[in-house]
Formats: C-alpha cells, sequence, structure tokens
C-alpha cells in the first residue's frame, strides 16, 4: 500500500506543483500552450478566471469541473461575450493595464451585439471572433485578427459569405469593394494612417453611419473636405436625409481616385450606388435654370481646361530645356501653378464656383508667367542669332572687301 502511494505522489509531483495556477492544463495541453502564449497570461489569467472549476483538483474531471467550485464548461457564444466584457468593463483591473473600458458598452449598441445576446443569433460577431478566446493577442501584435491590416480578413471572412450575408439582408459586396479601393490598396502597402474596416465603423460599436454621420466618419482624416463640405449648399440637403454626404459622390467601400468626370459626366445606366456617382445624378447641366448643373459643367470645363494648358505649358518648357536653355525659373512657376490648381481641388466641396474660379486663374496667371518667360528666352536667342548672322555678314563682307583691295594693287604691277 505504501509504495503504490509514495509513486502515485511522485508522478503527480509535477502536475501538483502546476496544481495552484494551471492544474487543468494536466489534462488540456493544447488550450494551456495557448494560453502561454497569450496577452492573458501575462495579465495573471489563469483558465479558472473564464472558467471556474478547481485547479487543485487535478486527480480526476468530476472533481476539476466541479459545479460547487464554479465552473461553467464551455461558455456559449453569449456567454463569453459578457465575462470577456464585465472584466473589460471593471475599471480597477483596467486601469493599471491602460485599456479602454466601454467594449462591452459599445459591443452591446452594435448590431453584432444586439444580435448575439439578443437574439442568440449563431452568426453575428462575437470577441472571440475577432480576438481569439485562448490565444488572444494584444491588438498592435500582428499575429491578433484585430491587427491592423488583418482587420479586413477578420471582417471579410463573415462578410464575404454570400450565404451568411442573404441571411441577415446584408450585401457581401464590402470586403471586395474595399481591398479594391484607394484606402484598401494603400492599406494592404503598409502605408500608416489609412482607415481599416474598424475606423469607419468602430469594432464594437459596428454598424453602418447614418446618412447623417458619414462627413463626420471620413473627416476624422479629411478635414479640409468636411470643413469646405459643411460650407456648401448640400450640407443642408443632407441633415434632410437627402444626401448621404461623401458617400453621395465618392462611394462607401470602393472610394476610388476622384476625377473630373465627377462633375459632368453621368455614372453608366446600370451603376452601383455604393460606388458614388457625382453632380449629374440631382443636376441636369443642360438646364441654365438649375444653377447646380450651371456650376458642375462650368466646374468640369474649368478644370479640365486649367489641367490641359498646364500639361501642354509643361511640354513646352522641357522642349525649351531640351534645346539647351536654362528654365529654372519657368519650372518653379509650373510647380507653383500645379500647387494652386493642387488646392483648388478640395474647394469643389464648397461648390463655391467664384471661389474656385479666382483659385484656377491663380493657377493660369503662374502658367502665363513660365510661357511668357520661355518665349522671351526663345526671342533673346533668336535675336541674338540675328545679331549674330548680321555681324558674321559684316565681317564677311569686310573680309571680301579687304581682299579685293589686296588683289587690285596686285594685279596693277602684274
Ligand atoms: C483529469 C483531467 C481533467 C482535468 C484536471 C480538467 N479537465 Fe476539463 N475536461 C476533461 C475532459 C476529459 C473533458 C471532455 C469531457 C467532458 O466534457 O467532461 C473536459 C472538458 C472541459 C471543458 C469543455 C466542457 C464542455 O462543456 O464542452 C472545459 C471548459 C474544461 N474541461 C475546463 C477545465 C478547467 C477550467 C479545468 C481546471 C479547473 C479542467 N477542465 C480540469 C478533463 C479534465
Ligand atoms: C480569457 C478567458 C479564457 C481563459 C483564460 C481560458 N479559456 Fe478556455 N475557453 C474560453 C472560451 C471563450 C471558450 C469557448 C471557445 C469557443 O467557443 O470557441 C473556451 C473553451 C475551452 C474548452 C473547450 C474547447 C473545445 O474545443 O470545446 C476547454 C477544454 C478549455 N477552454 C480549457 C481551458 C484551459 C485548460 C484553460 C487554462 C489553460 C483555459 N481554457 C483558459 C475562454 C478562456
Ligand atoms: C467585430 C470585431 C470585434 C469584436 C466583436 C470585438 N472586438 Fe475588440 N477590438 C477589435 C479591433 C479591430 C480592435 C482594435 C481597434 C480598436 O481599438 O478599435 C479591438 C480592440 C480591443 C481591445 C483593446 C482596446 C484598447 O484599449 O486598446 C480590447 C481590450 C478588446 N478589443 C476587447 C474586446 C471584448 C471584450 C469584446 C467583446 C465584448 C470585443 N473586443 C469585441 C475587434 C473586435
Ligand atoms: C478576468 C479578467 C479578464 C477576462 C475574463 C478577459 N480579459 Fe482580456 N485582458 C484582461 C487583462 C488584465 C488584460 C491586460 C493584460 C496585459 O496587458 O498584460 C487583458 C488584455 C486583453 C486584450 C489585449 C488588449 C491590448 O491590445 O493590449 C484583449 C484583446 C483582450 N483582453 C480580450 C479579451 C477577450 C476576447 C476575452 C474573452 C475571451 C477576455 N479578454 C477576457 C483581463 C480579462
Ligand atoms: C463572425 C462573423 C462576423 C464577423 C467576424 C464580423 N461580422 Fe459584422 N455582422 C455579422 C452578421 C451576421 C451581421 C448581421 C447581424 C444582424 O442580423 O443584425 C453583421 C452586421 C454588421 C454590420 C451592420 C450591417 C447592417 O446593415 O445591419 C456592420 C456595419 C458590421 N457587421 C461590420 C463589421 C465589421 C467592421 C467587422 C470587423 C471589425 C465585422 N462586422 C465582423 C457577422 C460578422
Ligand atoms: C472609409 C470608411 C469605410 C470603410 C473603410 C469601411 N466601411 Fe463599411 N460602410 C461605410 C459607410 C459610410 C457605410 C454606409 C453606407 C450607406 O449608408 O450607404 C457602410 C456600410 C457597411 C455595411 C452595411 C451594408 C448593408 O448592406 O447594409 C457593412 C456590412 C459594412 N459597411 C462592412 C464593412 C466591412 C466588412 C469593411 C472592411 C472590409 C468596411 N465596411 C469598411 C464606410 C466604410
Ligand atoms: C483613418 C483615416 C481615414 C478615413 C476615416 C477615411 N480616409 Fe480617405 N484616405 C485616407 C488616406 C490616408 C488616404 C490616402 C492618401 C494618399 O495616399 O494619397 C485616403 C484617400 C482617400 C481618397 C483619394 C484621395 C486622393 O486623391 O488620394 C478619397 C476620395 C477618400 N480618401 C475619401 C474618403 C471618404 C469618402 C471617406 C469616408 C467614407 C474616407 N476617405 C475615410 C484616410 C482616411
Ligand atoms: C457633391 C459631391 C461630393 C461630395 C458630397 C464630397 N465630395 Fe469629395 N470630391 C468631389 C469632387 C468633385 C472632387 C474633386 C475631383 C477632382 O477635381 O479631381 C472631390 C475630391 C475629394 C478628395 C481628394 C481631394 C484632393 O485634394 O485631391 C477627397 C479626399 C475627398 N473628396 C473627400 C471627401 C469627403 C471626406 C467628403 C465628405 C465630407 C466628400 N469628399 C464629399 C465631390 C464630392
Ligand atoms: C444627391 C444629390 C446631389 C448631388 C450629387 C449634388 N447636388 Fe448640388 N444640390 C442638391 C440639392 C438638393 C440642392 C439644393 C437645391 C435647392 O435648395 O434649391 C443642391 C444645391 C446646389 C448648389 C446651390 C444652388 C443654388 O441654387 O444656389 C450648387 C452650386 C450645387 N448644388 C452644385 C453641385 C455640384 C458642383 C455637385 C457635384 C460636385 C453637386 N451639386 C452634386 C443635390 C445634389
Amino acid at each position: 500500500m505504501r509504495i503504490p502511494a509514495a509513486i502515485l505522489a511522485l508522478l503527480l509531483l509535477p502536475a501538483v506543483s502546476l496544481a495552484g495556477e494551471e492544474g487543468c492544463g494536466v489534462c488540456h495541453g493544447a488550450e494551456r500552450l495557448r494560453h502561454e502564449q497569450s496577452v492573458h497570461r501575462s495579465g495573471g489569467l489563469t483558465c479558472v478566471s473564464c472558467h471556474g472549476g478547481d485547479p487543485s483538483a487535478v486527480e480526476s474531471a468530476e472533481a476539476a469541473h466541479a459545479e460547487a467550485k464554479g465552473f461553467l464548461g464551455r461558455p456559449s457564444r453569449a456567454q463569453s461575450a459578457l465575462f470577456c466584457g464585465t472584466c473589460h468593463s471593471d475599471v480597477g483591473r483596467m486601469r493599471s493595464f491602460g485599456l479602454r473600458t466601454d467594449v462591452l458598452e459599445a459591443y452591446r449598441s452594435s448590431h453584432h451585439g444586439k444580435a448575439v445576446l439578443e437574439r442568440d443569433d449563431p452568426d453575428a460577431a462575437t470577441c472571440l471572433d475577432c480576438h481569439g478566446s485562448h490565444d488572444v493577442a494584444r491588438v498592435m501584435d500582428p499575429r491578433s485578427p484585430a491587427y491592423r491590416s488583418r482587420v479586413p480578413a477578420t471582417c471579410g471572412r463573415c462578410h464575404g459569405d454570400e450565404a451568411m450575408m442573404k441571411r441577415h439582408g446584408v450585401e457581401a459586396t464590402a470586403p471586395r469593394d474595399f481591398a479594391g479601393s484607394v484606402h484598401g490598396r494603400r492599406l494592404a502597402e503598409g502605408e500608416p494612417g489609412v482607415p481599416n474596416c474598424a475606423s469607419c465603423h468602430d469594432a464594437h460599436a459596428a454598424a453602418p453611419p447614418g446618412s447623417g454621420e458619414v462627413a463626420s466618419v471620413c473627416g476624422a482624416c479629411h478635414r479640409d473636405a468636411l470643413e469646405m463640405f459643411r460650407r456648401s449648399p448640400h450640407f443642408a440637403v443632407s441633415l434632410r436625409g437627402e444626401m448621404k454626404q461623401c458617400v453621395t459622390c465618392h462611394g462607401n467601400h470602393a472610394v476610388g481616385l476622384p476625377d473630373y468626370d465627377l462633375f459632368d459626366r453621368p455614372p453608366p445606366k446600370d451603376a452601383d450606388p455604393n460606388r458614388g456617382t457625382g453632380c449629374v445624378s440631382c443636376h441636369d447641366i443642360a438646364d441654365a435654370g438649375d444653377r447646380g448643373g450651371v456650376v458642375a459643367a462650368a466646374l468640369g470645363k474649368g478644370f479640365r481646361e486649367t489641367d490641359a494648358k498646364l500639361r501642354d505649358a509643361k511640354a513646352r518648357v522641357d522642349d525649351v530645356a531640351s534645346r539647351g536653355f536654362f528654365v529654372e525659373d519657368e519650372r518653379e512657376s509650373l510647380a507653383q501653378a500645379r500647387r494652386e490648381l493642387v488646392q483648388a481641388v478640395p474647394l469643389a466641396h464648397t461648390a463655391d464656383l467664384p471661389a474656385i474660379q479666382l483659385a484656377l486663374r491663380r493657377s493660369h496667371s503662374f502658367v502665363d508667367e513660365a510661357l511668357v518667360g520661355v518665349e522671351g528666352k526663345i526671342r533673346e536667342e533668336r535675336d541674338r542669332r540675328i545679331l549674330g548672322s548680321f555681324g558674321a555678314l559684316v565681317l564677311f563682307v569686310i573680309a571680301g572687301f579687304l581682299a579685293l583691295r589686296r588683289r587690285r594693287p596686285a594685279a596693277g604691277t602684274a
């Protein structure tokens, strides 16, 4: 009797020494390994923090899983959101780690939280879908599914799933449209400051922004555009719910590089409204009675003319430079003209025709300055050449004259 007991004690020794902390890991090796790598291990969490049970009872599952010790078993999706969220709302607990404490509150208000907590929905996202369970990592850690550049794939796993989205009456186009957008491409290239899905929707409060909120979502980064849009007649229109602010013209997920076609080209008939349209979708550019249409047509024409003028002038300056002229001043004027044009572009959001035309005229005047400069240099060169040829001619005549004079007396003596 004594010997087997001693052997048993020996066998149990490594397990018992673990018991205070991770006794559960004796039987659950896989979970223990993942937990050891997670941020929660460094935060002092053990299996019991989330599951309850008796970590010192390593001899049998029944003892370890005792209900009397508060064992919860495998939590349901709703339960896990509540226990992750409750701890993460605990200001006392979170303060020393500098973590926000509003995630559960935000999650409850989201379409995800409502579906999971109120309707026990099996599809909608919980904390686990975006952070993992045993392998939770810091969101700044590239291993986390919530890491900046991994967010589109994390959301996309569900939001690109046609069948799942159909069940909920949500379009499944967001991940694909976003991946092809200016934002998506720049994010994939690792550019800082570019939005992912969570920047516009908030990871925890996830909901589509309402038509009156879009501008502030986009405007968090595009401040100039926001301020100018607020000054335009369209701001009031959008507050009446007749325009989805930025999204009306630029689209939400498929934001592309804007061009002058936004002013005066009608979108194709079967165009997807989520991709944005332009002035023509609301104004008639052929109707002199539609002030918006008149302005849109004038802006399209004005921007294209300025751009074309700049391009022609640049070609002219390059050509003159290739002939060996020094054109640094003219290049500087063109750069200034380009800057004026670039600064005129966001003014489009004010729809203030006189202000934009003024900016375009400033660009024109710098182009003119450059052209006057190069033409002046060419003229000077030509004058110099003419003068040069004239000088050469005079010299030639004098030389001829002298030669004749020298030959004449020679002939006389002969
Ligand atoms: C002696 C081995 C043993 C120990 C110790 C043990 N478990 Fe288990 N555990 C099992 C086995 C076997 C199962 C699968 C069968 C079952 O559901 O009971 C299981 C299942 C579970 C499940 C899934 C339950 C479900 O409803 O699917 C959880 C959660 C769990 N254990 C947590 C713990 C925690 C926490 C501890 C420590 C307090 C612990 N276990 C200690 C053997 C053990
Ligand atoms: C931060 C909270 C947390 C901690 C800490 C934690 N778990 Fe879990 N565990 C969960 C959640 C949430 C689930 C449900 C996962 C799911 O549904 O995908 C789970 C599921 C399980 C399951 C069931 C797995 C299955 O596939 O059915 C076992 C077993 C388990 N945990 C054991 C452990 C053990 C052992 C530890 C300690 C090493 C531990 N857990 C630490 C939150 C935690
Ligand atoms: C739909 C995906 C998603 C869901 C659901 C989700 N999160 Fe997050 N979470 C993220 C993303 C993305 C970030 C990083 C960006 C941010 O902070 O908004 C983040 C950040 C965090 C952070 C770090 C906050 C900080 O202070 O830096 C914590 C903690 C967190 N989440 C906990 C939770 C908890 C708890 C739940 C469940 C109640 C949850 N999350 C649900 C995606 C999600
Ligand atoms: C018992 C309290 C507790 C529970 C339950 C809990 N956490 Fe945590 N969590 C913490 C603490 C403490 C930290 C900070 C650890 C550190 O920074 O070292 C943390 C850190 C995190 C972080 C990293 C934040 C960052 O970027 O720095 C995320 C994400 C997170 N938890 C998500 C979850 C999820 C998801 C669950 C549920 C599966 C969960 N937590 C359950 C206490 C808890
Ligand atoms: C695990 C699957 C899953 C993940 C991951 C997920 N979602 Fe969802 N999401 C859903 C489901 C399902 C719904 C529909 C819920 C409902 O029925 O109201 C939804 C709803 C939404 C809605 C509201 C749509 C509407 O018109 O009602 C938004 C916005 C949203 N999710 C954004 C996100 C973002 C952003 C992420 C990533 C940070 C994300 N989701 C991650 C499954 C997911
Ligand atoms: C640049 C900001 C921005 C980014 C980035 C963004 N969204 Fe959106 N999203 C919006 C706006 C604005 C709307 C509402 C558009 C509307 O009302 O027409 C929207 C709508 C949605 C909807 C609701 C669609 C419906 O059918 O009801 C879902 C779901 C969604 N986005 C998911 C995502 C996912 C997933 C990602 C990342 C792949 C993402 N969004 C990235 C701005 C953004
Ligand atoms: C988190 C910050 C952020 C948010 C939010 C954001 N953007 Fe952007 N946006 C950027 C960055 C960064 C670029 C890339 C600038 C570059 O590389 O030229 C960009 C590029 C663009 C461009 C192309 C402009 C150009 O000429 O490069 C447009 C148009 C645009 N965003 C519109 C929007 C709209 C509309 C929304 C809201 C639905 C939005 N953005 C939300 C940061 C943001
Ligand atoms: C009524 C249509 C319309 C609305 C609404 C609109 N834009 Fe624009 N946006 C344009 C046009 C037109 C251009 C200029 C295109 C060009 O000249 O190349 C532009 C250009 C831009 C650019 C590029 C600017 C640059 O300097 O290159 C950004 C960024 C942008 N918009 C963001 C926004 C944001 C953010 C909002 C909401 C606050 C918004 N837009 C609302 C039509 C619109
Ligand atoms: C979603 C529809 C919509 C789009 C797109 C749109 N507008 Fe408008 N616009 C309106 C409405 C509605 C009014 C207000 C008309 C009124 O109050 O009489 C308006 C007013 C204007 C006005 C002031 C008209 C006046 O009577 O003083 C101008 C200028 C204007 N828009 C120019 C533009 C330009 C330029 C674009 C493209 C960059 C554009 N709009 C795109 C709907 C739109």
